[in-house]
């Protein structure tokens, strides 16, 4: 079936009619505090909304206002980040706050160019902060709207290429609702993320059904087309968690990977997986070391990368690697660690001495 795209009409009242009647009671929409809304908008492209609200929370409570979180250090501020996940965006947002205060007066710019800017500030950002905040009519275009834009229109070339970015881009901002830009964009994101869902969407309870060409042509589990497929490297880590009567050795990663920033135990990586008698010869133990415990696999998985994790538990007699950070194993709580270490902790429970 031939669609001539022109002729289609998208029923932008029908959806802000449904936003107003469904849209879910979240405290970003209460305010036009384009600090709040900054914060909201990069923890949702980390997270769904329900996994978001409590690192919302957490976050504001911590750093109330922009001046409070550029006088942070950079640990406070991965501390808070802890368990989101890619913690440059962390670091943006301090490095974004130090300037806004330093150069800015502590006032965020008012236009979209300005907002665009800003380090870690994309064009989603500039466009979801500009129209929420200040009500500028910029659309904005994430997963949701890609999702939402190729099954309404029914595109069907691959969203991984830049021209039909492009055109979805176009798309979303000839049909933004220029009297309601705020509500319209999030309109279009709240309904990708509750009916237009990636698998099984509730197209039955959709304000879009009557246009949408996915609908009338049954192809919403083809749509939008993806072409790109994403190369995963697989990293092996093998952690030595060095321990001596209740203190233990920890670092700070390094720029230049992933991470950067946390903290972690001295590491030994390898592309390949090791067996435990080759574990073993690589991390280069004392002849009075005495070895605990090897953990099971521990994966991570990244967007392009996928860890897989053991951790070596040793008793050393002496801790004195002038590299590591020498801490109580009991306030191991105070460093921002990945995830996929504290799931190590929580499992051991730890308490060795
Ligand atoms: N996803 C990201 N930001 C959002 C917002 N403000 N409303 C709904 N979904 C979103």
């Amino acid at each position: 079936m031939k669609i001539n795209r022109e002729s289609i009409h998208f029923p932008s009242a029908n959806l802000l009619v449904w936003y107003d009647q469904e849209k879910r009671d979240l405290p970003w929409r209460k305010t036009s505090d384009p600090y709040r809304i900054w914060i909201s908008e990069i923890i949702l492209q980390q997270t769904r909304v329900d996994q978001g609200l409590p690192y919302y929370h957490r976050f504001l409570s911590k750093f109330k206002t922009v001046f409070d979180l550029a006088k942070a250090t950079e640990d406070e501020v991965l501390k808070t980040w802890e368990g989101l996940g890619y913690y440059s965006r962390a670091r943006n947002l301090h490095f974004t706050a130090k300037y806004v205060v330093s150069e800015l007066n502590g006032l965020f710019p008012r236009d979209y160019e300005g907002l665009l800017a800003l380090k870690g500030v994309g064009p989603y950002t500039a466009a979801a902060i500009g129209s929420i905040a200040y009500g500028l009519p910029t659309a904005v275009v994430d997963g949701n709207v890609y999702r939402v834009l190729a099954r309404f229109f029914g595109i069907q070339t691959s969203i991984d290429e830049t021209p039909t970015q492009k055109q979805i881009a176009g798309l979303a901002q000839e049909i933004l609702d220029k009297g309601r830009p705020a509500d319209f964009n999030q309109a279009v994101m709240e309904l990708g993320a509750t009916i237009c869902t990636p698998t099984g969407p509730n197209c039955g309870n959709c304000p879009l059904r009557g246009g949408c060409v996915a609908v009338q042509t049954n192809n919403q589990a083809c749509l939008p087309i993806r072409s790109k497929k994403i190369k995963v490297r697989t990293r092996y880590f093998y952690y030595l968690v060095l321990f001596y009567k209740g203190e233990t050795q920890v670092r700070r990663r390094p720029a230049g990977d992933i991470w950067q920033g946390l903290y972690e135990f001295p590491l030994i990586e390898s592309d390949a997986s090791l067996s435990d008698e080759e574990i073993l010869i690589a991390c280069n133990l004392n002849s009075d070391d005495v070895v605990k415990s090897v953990s099971d696999e521990y994966v991570h998985i990244l967007s392009h990368q996928r860890i897989i994790a053991r951790f070596i538990l040793v008793e050393r007699k002496k801790l004195k690697n002038s590299n590591y950070i020498t801490s109580a194993v009991n306030k191991l709580s105070s460093f921002a660690f990945p995830r996929l270490i504290n799931r190590y902790l929580e499992k051991q429970n730890f308490v060795i001495d």
